[in-house]
């Protein structure tokens, strides 16, 4: 008997073990239904293999415990003669054939003329959190390997596609995209979206999404700031800014890219994002592949601003080069608004003294230094230390900033090459062009065409030896202008319009392997502004520089459309001279609250600075490094917008609730009005917090008051801010946990 009932446990054990297994695995393919559920953090995202060998999706939002809950995949009739089966199926990768009217995956043209592609099934691949599906054309040897990585802790998705031509002659990829991603089917969505222009970026956008299609995109040849490749869809009414549900997503590419957004007849809101189509025409000779972008996107329902929160804890951890090992920003001063060209060892180094004896940490001396570079005119490719402002090199600059205690870093334009250079004149086939055609200059430049090998090597080489030869931590790699003239006649006719990927992918390689070599090297990624900002740049560079405009209450809106999809940890934010753009003056104090949001650097020209400047910079500097932590890996709530009203705040939290740190900034007031208190969140609600006051106009900061999470949370906190410009902010230190 005891043996009996033993081996009946044993059998239930070996029947349960797959299911015990399989409940942690955070993908898991269901063979009864053949449906793959990826689940992690607050989400699941469902999809199966239909009756028609289709990859059709099922779910995607709010985690469900219940894997049996979901059905095997069906697909969907035909609506009468017009709509057939493929476009009213939700295929989680349409190839564009077989009576396609919605947005397709993968469009290609055979060089026997056939147009037609249908993708179906063919296996997968389970790997921890890691799935890969292959599709196969009905007919043909082109292959699609989608892959999936669930990321447990945020729930984010990641796709991509790698397109593999097996038949024996070439193709043209007219269209290569990363991943189609499904809302729940319904009506009465919103669209969020930024757009700007140069020193206008990061304008946030929110519209109601129409049957039809939206299209963001760049086909600008990089990033672009037109718009950004990031969405977040909530369902308009039903979310405020801190619940309800959002989906939202941003590519990691940083060359001509789309997202479209597209609600079909049958009430579907599908977004589709990858390569832009636009004269895309991608050569892929036989047995070669090419692999799209990868496309991340994620669920919250606690509204946008739990979207941008989950997005910024995936970046810090996945995204950025050392991820969770990112370190903390230094405080950086960099010399372009106080200098512009003028730039020389003694000017220099008497900025680096005064900006040393400020706190600053990291001294990066901005364009101007090499070649025949005196204005912006010349010397684009010269990359040799100008011997006139430098007689010796920058050795003496570098050791001396090295002796004040900071690290060095310089300003390069690497993809970039004026006419008036050395190198125009002994390559001029190296610009992009057409054969023939006028070469259309943008300050005064042109673009390298890097997607020769040869332009790339050489760029690779001199960035190499600068590095090798000099003390330098930290690079600002800019990129002033964007694509005009795409071609490269170097190469057969059908192969040229590949320069919209090859390019993008040889500056990776540069950086890849630049920082392979150079393993403590930093980066900054700028493009005249906000210009290269994405996940994929962002997997190359510690920090990114938002705008050129650095006018502070620009800069106030600027930095809350960043940060919808982008963490403050990236965000460089410079305190600069007034007036400044707009003509406005605000104060230091307002200056330096501004720029603490995120990444603290000062641009301003330091020998004009009073000692009175001087004092409140220590003061302010002293106060950011005992914040930072808190501001550039924390949570961040947005408690009042610069765009709507005259008053705009901002909390950071930090993970464990210790720290809380709060900014305020009053445009103007009116009618003798006091601003209302400021409902904090996100504290520890029992715990005690000694809150302090950084009042600009004492110039330091107050003496700190014991308040429990429970009242700055409910009764909230007096920002006592009065007349035009004024600013504050509060740090919120637990003395006593709950
Ligand atoms: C771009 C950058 C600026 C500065 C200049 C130098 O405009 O955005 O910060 O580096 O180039 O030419």
């Amino acid at each position: 008997m005891k043996g009996r009932s033993w081996a009946i446990n044993a059998a239930w054990f070996l029947i349960l073990l797959p299911c015990i297994g399989s409940a942690q695995s955070p993908v898991r393919f269901i063979q009864a239904k053949k449906i793959f559920v990826l689940d992690a953090g607050n989400i699941s995202y469902v999809f199966g293999i239909n009756d028609k060998n289709m990859l059709q999706h099922i779910y995607w939002g709010k985690h469900v415990w219940r894997d049996d809950d979901f059905a095997a995949a069906q697909s969907l009739p035909e609506w009468a003669s017009f709509d057939l089966t493929t476009t009213t199926t939700p295929q989680e990768y349409p190839g564009w054939g077989a009576g396609l009217f919605v947005e397709p995956s993968l469009k290609i043209t055979f060089p026997d003329g056939n147009r037609d592609l249908v993708l179906h099934y063919v296996d997968h691949k389970i790997d921890g959190n890691k799935l890969t599906i292959t599709l196969k054309d009905i007919e043909r040897s082109v292959l699609v390997h989608l892959h999936y990585i669930v990321y447990p802790q945020t729930g984010i998705v990641a796709r991509d596609a790698t397109i593999e031509n097996r038949t024996k002659n070439s193709v043209v990829l007219e269209s290569a995209q990363s991943a189609a991603w499904y809302l729940p089917r319904g009506e009465g969505y919103r669209l969020r979206y930024l757009t700007g222009r140069w020193a206008g970026e990061w304008q946030l956008n929110e519209e109601p999404v129409h049957p039809g299609i939206k299209i963001l995109e760049s086909r600008r040849g990089s990033t672009s700031v037109q718009t950004n490749p990031w969405f977040a869809l909530d369902r308009d009414g039903n979310t405020d800014s801190e619940h309800g549900s959002v989906w939202f997503g941003a590519l990691g590419w940083s060359g001509s890219w789309r997202i479209s957004v597209e609600q079909t007849p049958h009430q579907q809101v599908r977004i589709t994002g990858g390569y832009n189509p636009f004269d895309f025409g991608y050569y892929l000779s036989a047995r070669e592949t090419l692999i799209t972008p990868p496309f991340y996107a994620g669920y919250t329902d606690e509204g946008i601003g739990g979207a941008s929160r989950v997005l910024h804890e995936f970046e810090r951890n996945e995204i950025l080069p050392n991820g969770s090992g990112s370190k903390t920003r230094p405080v950086l001063y960099n010399s372009w608004e106080a200098t512009l060209f003028n730039v020389n060892e003694a000017g220099q180094i008497a900025l680096a003294d005064k900006a040393a004896s400020l706190g600053v940490e990291r001294f990066v001396m901005d364009d101007g230094w090499f070649g025949g570079r005196n204005n912006d005119h010349a010397g684009l490719g010269d990359w040799y230390v100008n011997p006139k402002n430098f007689p010796n090199g920058l050795g003496p600059l570098i050791r001396h900033v090295k002796q004040l205690g900071m690290d060095f870093g310089l300003w390069v334009e690497p993809e970039m090459i004026n006419p008036d250079s050395d190198l125009y004149r002994q390559h001029p086939d190296w610009a992009m062009h057409f054969e023939g055609r006028p070469r259309t200059e943008a300050r005064n430049q042109l673009m390298l065409n890097l997607a020769r090998d040869d332009v790339r090597e050489y760029i690779f080489h001199w960035l190499d030896e600068l590095v090798t030869n000099n003390d330098i931590a930290f690079l600002k790699w800019d990129y002033n202008r964007n694509f005009s003239e795409p071609g490269w006649p170097e190469v057969p006719f059908a192969q040229q319009k590949n320069i919209w990927v090859k390019f993008t992918q040889n500056v990776y390689d540069i950086l890849d392997r630049l920082r392979q070599k150079h393993p403590k090297l930093e980066i900054e990624s700028c493009s005249g502004g906000g210009g290269r900002v994405d996940l994929g740049i962002m997997q190359r560079a510690e920090q990114v520089w938002p705008s050129d405009d650095t006018e502070a209450l620009d800069r106030l809106t600027i930095q809350r459309g960043f940060t919808y999809a982008y963490t403050p940890h990236v965000m460089m934010d410079w305190v600069t001279d007034v007036p400044n753009f707009n003509g406005r003056s605000v104060s230091l104090q307002f200056r330096f609250m501004t720029a603490m949001q995120g990444s603290l650097g000062i641009g301003a020209n330091l020998n004009h600075w009073t000692s009175e400047d001087i004092a409140l910079a220590k003061q302010v500097i002293a106060y950011y490094k005992s914040i930072r932590e808190t501001v550039q890996n924390g949570l961040l709530y947005r408690l009042a917008s610069p765009t709507q009203g005259n008053l705009s705040a901002s909390q950071y939290v930090s993970p464990d609730k210790s720290q809380s740190v709060v900014f305020a900034f009053l445009h103007s007031q009116q009618f003798g009005r006091t601003v209302s208190p400021l409902l904090l969140k996100d504290l520890d609600e029992k715990g005690i917090y000694s809150v302090s006051r950084n009042d600009g106009k004492a110039g330091k900061t107050s003496a700190a008051v014991k308040l429990s999470g429970a009242y700055l949370m409910n009764h909230g906190i007096e920002p006592e801010l009065t007349g035009d410009y004024d600013s504050v902010s509060f740090k919120l230190d637990r003395v006593q946990p709950n």
